[in-house]
């Protein structure tokens, strides 16, 4: 949510700076603006209301000077609408300071009126909360003659969340930034430096970084770096290397990156599964950390996300019962602390985050760490905040996911899981070595399986076609189906902008089968009539139910199921794979219709209206 990019080097600033950008466009596309010194000295700003393409055309037309230090911000509104003035950067110490911020600033209106109580001809041009930071950063500088120190001061007094980066034209060839509970990493270049608010920001330049922990100020000029505290005291960070290039967050020639990142989805269960699974059992040594007999004695499991994520955890609750055989609840993360949860030191706290970056799960985690949980992280993005205040962190190897909309970071999420409960039933002896292999077998069969349903894609591709008039669709699922109605649903509201609602197939009789009128297109994940339960049946006879009352069945089923067929008016067959496996196939279909019904309808499917990739507010 917003992103933000800082550049020291020889090369044109403004040039990398719209290259992080361009990379960081997901977090935010309200609008955007860059800051740059000039080898006179001279400081120029330039911020647009809109997609980044709108400042670039500008900067075309302005012609923005040279300079190698700059920084860069693109914009998710939180404080004033997504204008020309509430753009980044914004400015203090009478223009010769400019200030970009992601998060939220709690206490800005206090630190406003103080402000203006100290300085009654303050003139602010803009609504936002971060318009404050840039004019006391500013006077500060007046003060003390350092950026760093300036900054420093200026944080202590910041409530909430917040990465700053602040540049002065007295101080050229310098960039600092600021961050509490918000993510900012530093690349490592030669000769050059970097601050993004993710890798992306210069992977193109290098694959060096280092991430800021909590509550740190970072200085970086061409050739040296500097973090300390915000108490200005030396703090020792860790090096690591960015696992993938520059072209692997490019679209690629795929229409768009959500087209890309679905046919990506083989691929991330499979790496997610790679090295993980040796002699049919599963080896996790990410969880030796957590010490032995840890994961033996806890006696429940609490797994937090929000949006798709909550809706793998739901999986991961289902594999986890069935397997090890111990309770699991799933939480929003944005209810669990406030609702004074019972959790102690038996209590694992699994965390869920493509991003690892969500406010509203960062938030849980910390406070499952203050009430002495364990806690563990599933994460998509190496040296995430999360996954850093988890006890372990399982990664998931999606690669980058760019398009707004969770797809491919959704499967992994769920091999993860799955591999988790499986581990936690090797542990606990819930299971035995056979059943564990076999199960093990299934997962790794199913990258397999799920390219053959992505061969559907133009099938599907002409159903959203049809349906481009439609004003609501529901899913249906049970058992594991009903997560992936969840998902369907999500999908289609945040891509076609379409009312969209999941249900649990047996709840319909209890209330929503009143929506039904003749017409109404209704999805749903029909189980394998093969699996040794009697969820196929029951899901039929709920397709029956329906269809009497005329909504046209849209089902995902497995191919050759002949109870389906007679009351079908469309079947998008999936391959055979017992109950819980099902989802990582029959959500693709989901997600394909959703993102060509919305490019059908001439939407941005990448850039879904009021949403950012990574919500870092709460
Ligand atoms: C939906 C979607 C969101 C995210 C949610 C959590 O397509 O992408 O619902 O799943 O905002 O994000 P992460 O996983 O980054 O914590």
């Amino acid at each position: 949510m917003c992103g933000i990019v800082g550049y020291v080097g020889s090369n044109k600033s403004v040039e990398v700076l719209l290259g992080g950008l361009r990379r960081l466009e997901y977090r935010g596309y309200d609008s955007a603006g860059i800051a740059v010194i000039d080898p006179e000295g001279e400081l120029h700003t330039r911020k647009r209301a809109g997609k980044l393409q709108v400042l670039i055309d500008d900067l075309d037309a302005a012609n923005i000077a040279n300079g190698s230090t700059g920084i860069g911000h693109t914009r998710w509104a939180t404080h004033g609408g997504p204008n020309d003035q509430n753009a980044h950067p914004h400015l203090g110490d009478d223009g010769k300071l400019a200030l970009i911020h992601n998060g939220i600033i709690e206490n800005f209106a206090e630190l406003k009126a103080e402000l203006v109580a100290a300085h009654p001809d303050t003139v602010f041009t803009s609504e936002t909360d971060t318009e404050v930071a840039a004019l006391l950063v500013g006077l500060e500088y007046q003060k003390t003659g350092d950026l760093a120190e300036a900054l420093r001061n200026v944080v202590a007094r910041l409530h909430g969340a917040f990465t700053l980066l602040v540049l002065h034209k007295d101080e050229p060839g310098v960039v600092v930034g600021a961050r509490r509970n918000s993510p900012l990493v530093i690349g490592l270049g030669d000769g050059e430096n970097f601050l993004g608010s993710d890798v992306a920001a210069f992977v193109e330049h290098t694959r060096r970084a280092v991430a800021i922990g909590q509550d740190q100020i970072v200085t970086i000029t061409s050739d040296a770096v500097r973090v300390t505290d915000f108490d200005g005291l030396p703090v020792e960070s860790q090096e690591f290397e960015i696992t993938w290039d520059a072209s692997a967050a490019e679209k690629g020639g795929w229409s768009s990156f959500m087209a890309k990142e679905i046919s990506e989805e083989p691929e991330a269960i499979s790496k997610t599964l790679l090295g993980r699974i040796v002699d049919g059992a599963v080896r996790l040594s990410e969880l030796d950390v957590l010490g032995e007999g840890a994961l033996a004695n806890i006696d429940r499991v609490v797994i937090l996300g929000c949006g798709t994520a909550s809706y793998s955890g739901m999986l991961g609750k289902y594999a986890i019962e069935k397997w090890a055989r111990i309770p699991v609840d799933v939480e929003l993360s944005h209810e669990f602390r406030y609702r004074d949860p019972v959790i102690n030191d038996r209590t694992l706290v699994v965390s869920i985050s493509q991003s690892g970056e969500t406010m509203d799960t960062l938030m849980a985690v910390k406070y499952a760490v203050a009430a002495g949980a364990k806690t563990l992280s599933i994460c998509n993005t190496q040296g995430a905040t999360i996954a850093r205040e988890s006890d372990a962190a399982i990664y998931t190897h999606a690669g980058p996911e760019v398009a707004v909309a969770s797809t491919k970071a959704f499967v992994a999420q769920v091999a993860a899981l799955y591999l988790f409960g499986l581990h936690l039933a090797q542990v606990r002896g819930t299971l035995s070595p056979e059943e564990i292999s076999g199960l093990l077998g299934e997962l790794q069969a199913l990258p397999d399986q799920l390219a053959t349903v992505l061969e559907q894609h133009d099938a599907i591709t002409q159903l959203a076609g049809w349906m481009t008039d439609t004003r609501s669709v529901l899913f249906l699922g049970r058992h594991a189906g009903y997560p992936v109605a969840l998902e369907g649903a999500l999908k289609l509201k945040e891509l076609a902008y379409i009312h969209a609602e999941g249900f649990a197939a047996g709840e319909l009789k209890h209330g929503p089968i009143a929506l039904i009128e003749p017409g109404q297109p209704v999805f749903v994940i029909v189980p394998s009539p093969r699996a040794k339960d009697s969820l196929h049946k029951k899901v039929v006879s709920n397709i029956q139910e329906i269809r009497a009352r005329g909504a046209r069945i849209l089902a995902i089923a497995e191919q050759g199921d002949a109870a389906v067929l007679p009351y079908a008016d469309l079947v998008i067959p999936i391959p055979l794979a017992s109950t819980l496996f099902e989802p990582l196939l029959a959500v693709a279909p989901l997600q394909i219709f959703a993102m060509e019904l919305a490019a059908a309808k001439g939407l941005d499917v990448d850039q879904p209206r009021n949403l950012a990739k990574s919500v870092t507010v709460e």
